[in-house]
């Protein structure tokens, strides 16, 4: 098993790692059915809320009254059981993506409130509390071999959130098995990847810290959550 790439940025940044046990498909179940009971949310939003809780590590409460962004936002699922618990104004939280499912599939539902691309983002500087990316980028851009807008939606990332404020990104890579020995192999490598260019942002001085979540899986087979903490 690969180590978590720590060491090096220890000078500029402070690093926290934590290890928490994923849970099966079967322990989720009950879960979502909770969620979709209590709040009225449908199979898929109950879904998003359950991955979006615990891969990125967030409360609801956190995100009421705050500026979010969700980077590959997808059919906006997340937003939309958001919406049905917690109450949340026009414009506070934006669903952003590319525009495929409406350009590909003439589906309706995307719901997006902006679109475009994570490795250019048209916001501001500094404009959002949260930046959220949840099985969107960079892993997306990593199976599709695109490494190089890898450190660009870094870059970008960093650049929205105001001082203070947190990106939080599942997954960064980790040791999976999906049966192809070089995909393993290579989805191994995607942390080290983003580790690098993270440690060339800590370098500038634009970063306060960086925490590991490492969710274990069988076998000595994990995957990692990143949240970065801007200056
Ligand atoms: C697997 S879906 C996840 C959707 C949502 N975050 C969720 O967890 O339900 C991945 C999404 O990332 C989006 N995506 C991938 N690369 C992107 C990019 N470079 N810029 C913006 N969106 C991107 C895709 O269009 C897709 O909607």
């Amino acid at each position: 098993m690969s180590e978590l790439p720590q060491e090096n940025l220890k000078t500029h940044v402070s690093i926290k790692g934590e290890e928490k046990k994923d849970l099966t498909w079967e322990e989720r179940i009950p879960l979502r059915k909770d969620y979709a009971e209590r709040f009225n949310l449908s199979e898929e939003e109950a879904e998003a809320l359950d991955y979006y809780l615990f891969y990125l590590g967030l409360d609801v409460n956190d995100l009421v009254g705050k500026k979010v962004l969700d980077v590959g936002s997808g059919h906006g699922n997340f937003k939309k059981a958001l919406q049905k618990i917690v109450e949340i104004k026009d414009g506070e939280f934006v669903n952003f993506d590319v525009n495929i499912f409406a350009a590909e599939l003439g589906e309706t539902e995307q719901e997006l409130d902006v679109s475009g691309a994570a490795e250019t983002l048209p916001f501001k500087d500094e404009s959002f509390d949260f930046v959220l990316a949840n099985f969107s980028v960079p892993v997306m851009q990593f199976t599709g071999q695109e490494l190089e807008l890898i450190p660009k939606t870094l870059r970008e990332m960093v650049r929205v959130v105001r001082g203070g404020g947190v990106i939080k990104i599942f997954p960064v890579g980790g040791e999976i098995s999906t049966g192809s020995i070089s995909y393993d192999n290579a989805y191994s490598q995607l942390l080290s990847i983003v580790m690098t260019e993270l440690k060339k942002i800590s370098l500038e001085k634009l970063l306060a810290e960086i925490k590991i979540t490492k969710f274990s899986k069988e076998e000595g087979l994990y995957e990692v959550a990143l949240q970065i903490t801007k200056k």
